[in-house]
């Protein structure tokens, strides 16, 4: 096992968020989470501490994420609520609120989990992809502008944070498919744990730093 390390994971309940979650238990390092129903988090570890709370109703945000980002090695961001995204960027606001204060609690690392149909800072969706997501996932749409405004943030206003996005594409769960390495260009339709594994690299991986990449299957 590499040293013992601290993940702060927002988003633990969901589909990639509860696969990483494992995998970093499973390699022996702490896992803190923050979620709205503890009681959907069915790992029992004792190097899992949970907080019941939420990312958009909380009376003193500040407090709470100074609290938890307190011997934190890195921050997981893996939120998502598709209904809220469609007329709010939440994703966007709680990120501004979390930068600084990972800055205030002196933690660097971050890693934020976006959709392979969002852009990437300054760079345009290629035709069949601008197509995919303005027409069968057209439901997504605000998801994917939520995910963009976090990514431009990150860019424009995070640059002494060691921010890395990682683009997804996600069809189901399901059997590992074999392992998600970084493209500028390519995607696959991976699963949940396949993602998840490849966030539990990137975040360690420095040269990832300030990359808002996609992810696409290794050739074997
Ligand atoms: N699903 C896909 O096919 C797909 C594909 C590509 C990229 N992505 C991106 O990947 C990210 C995560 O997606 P996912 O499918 O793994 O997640 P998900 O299954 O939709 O779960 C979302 C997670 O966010 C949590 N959450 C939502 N609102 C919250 C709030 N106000 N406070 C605290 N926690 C909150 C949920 O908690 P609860 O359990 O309490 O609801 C859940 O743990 C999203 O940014 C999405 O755009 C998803």
């Amino acid at each position: 096992m590499s040293p013992q390390k601290t993940f702060l994971v927002f988003g633990a309940t969901g589909q990639t968020g509860r696969h990483f979650t494992t995998l970093a238990l499973n390699d022996g390092h702490r896992v803190r989470a923050l979620v709205r129903t503890p009681k959907k988090l069915d790992i029992t570890d004792p190097n899992l501490e949970v907080h019941q709370g939420s990312i958009t109703d909380n009376p003193d945000l500040d407090a709470l994420l100074d609290a938890l980002l307190s011997g934190v090695d890195a921050v997981v961001c893996m939120i998502g609520d598709a209904p809220l995204q469609k007329t709010q960027k939440v994703n966007t606001a709680f990120v501004r609120t979390l930068i600084p204060a990972m800055r205030r609690q002196g933690v660097t690392r971050f890693l934020y989990q976006a959709g392979g149909l969002s852009a990437a800072p300054n760079r345009r969706l290629s035709p069949v992809i601008w197509l995919i997501r303005n027409t069968v996932a057209r439901g997504f749409i605000g998801q994917h502008r939520d995910n963009e405004a976090v990514m431009h943030y990150l860019s424009d206003e995070a640059h002494d944070i060691e921010w890395m996005a990682h683009r997804a594409g996600i069809g189901s769960d399901g059997p590992s498919k074999g392992e998600l390495e970084r493209s500028r260009t390519k995607v696959s339709v991976a699963t949940f744990g396949d993602c998840a594994a490849y966030n539990y690299r990137l975040i360690s991986d420095a040269s990832a730093i300030h990359s808002a990449d996609l992810s696409a299957y290794r050739k074997k």
